[in-house]
């Protein structure tokens, strides 16, 4: 039985399958639509989400199963004290198959250690979110028809946005990918991401601070949101969230053939007037994260269509 923790998990070989089903689902979405009928999916959310987990749900019901869950620590029995490991044994007894999103750095981890089911790590803390990055990398692929040779850049909150810390985390083993970290000096990536994954293993990459100097190099622009709830003080991010707030005026400064990737929700860091633009493609992306869902519930599922 195999779990999905981090992007790490599958190999690049794996993804590269994962990546395939997906496409193939997007173009032959009846020919997949009744390969979980009779399984069930829990999504198991202590922390608020609108994509993922509907993504979750989606992707099921397009495979022909069912979903049962919680979208609130309250209204689960996480208020009156049970842990995390007592909850995944006895979902275990309900679904085939579980999605856990959790505010505590691991929970996930700790679950699916006592699991029966195949455990998603929807998202945990500051730390990872895998499945938007296999989201991300769907959405690359599918769009730029490559991982590799690509200069990607990053901006906004790279210390506590764990959708950037899983995307570093999956690129960097393709080659020729190079990285333009763009954030406040605050919100740089943590100094672990730093020095144990880019600088030990050579990723060109260099950190800046303004994003109009570097939009004109970039092949990928990934934005991300100032995000409220991980700030210990308000006043701190009051004094960051607009801080980057991409507009028609910067797009011009970026290559025609650049993309912009938002894994959402957005505040305030991409203005309306950009999403015409058809080098936004955070929607786009959205819909992506069905497909890739679809494909990772059937692999760990170990479901052959
Ligand atoms: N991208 C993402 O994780 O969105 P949600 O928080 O809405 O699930």
């Amino acid at each position: 039985m195999r779990h999905l923790m981090s992007p790490l998990d599958f190999s690049v070989k794996e993804l590269e399958k994962l990546l395939k089903l997906a496409n193939d689902i997007e173009k032959n979405p009846e020919k997949y639509a009744h390969a979980c009928e009779g399984k069930k999916l829990a999504t198991c959310f202590y922390e608020p989400s609108t994509r993922t987990r509907l993504s979750f749900e989606a992707a099921m019901l397009n495979l022909g199963g069912k979903v049962l869950g919680f979208s609130d620590a309250a209204s689960s029995s996480a208020s009156k004290g049970e842990s995390v490991s007592d909850t995944i044994r006895v979902i275990s007894c309900y679904a085939d198959i579980c999605a856990m999103r959790h505010p505590k750095e691991g929970a996930p981890l700790v679950a699916s250690q006592k699991s029966r089911i195949p455990v998603i790590n929807a998202g945990d803390g500051g730390h990872q979110h895998p499945t938007q990055t296999l989201t991300d990398l769907l959405t690359i692929y599918s769009l730029k028809g490559r991982l590799d040779h690509l200069t990607i850049g990053l901006c906004g909150d790279l210390k506590f946005g764990r959708t950037v810390h899983s995307l570093i985390h999956a690129l960097i083993r393709y080659p020729g990918i190079r990285f333009v970290l763009i954030s406040p000096e605050e919100l740089r990536i943590p100094s672990n991401l730093h020095d144990e994954v880019l600088v030990r293993n050579n990723i060109p990459f260099k950190e800046m601070v303004k994003l109009e100097d570097a939009l004109p190099e970039l092949d990928i622009l990934y934005m991300t949101r100032v995000q409220r709830e991980r700030f210990f003080n308000e006043e701190d991010y009051i004094r960051m969230k607009d801080f980057y707030i991409l507009n028609k005026e910067k797009m011009e400064l970026a290559p025609k053939d650049m993309l912009v990737l938002h894994p959402l929700p957005r505040v305030n860091e991409i203005s309306v007037e950009v999403d015409d633009d058809p080098r936004a493609i955070y929607f786009k992306q959205a819909q992506y994260g069905v497909y890739v869902r679809m494909a990772l519930i059937l692999t760990l599922l170990e479901v052959e269509v």
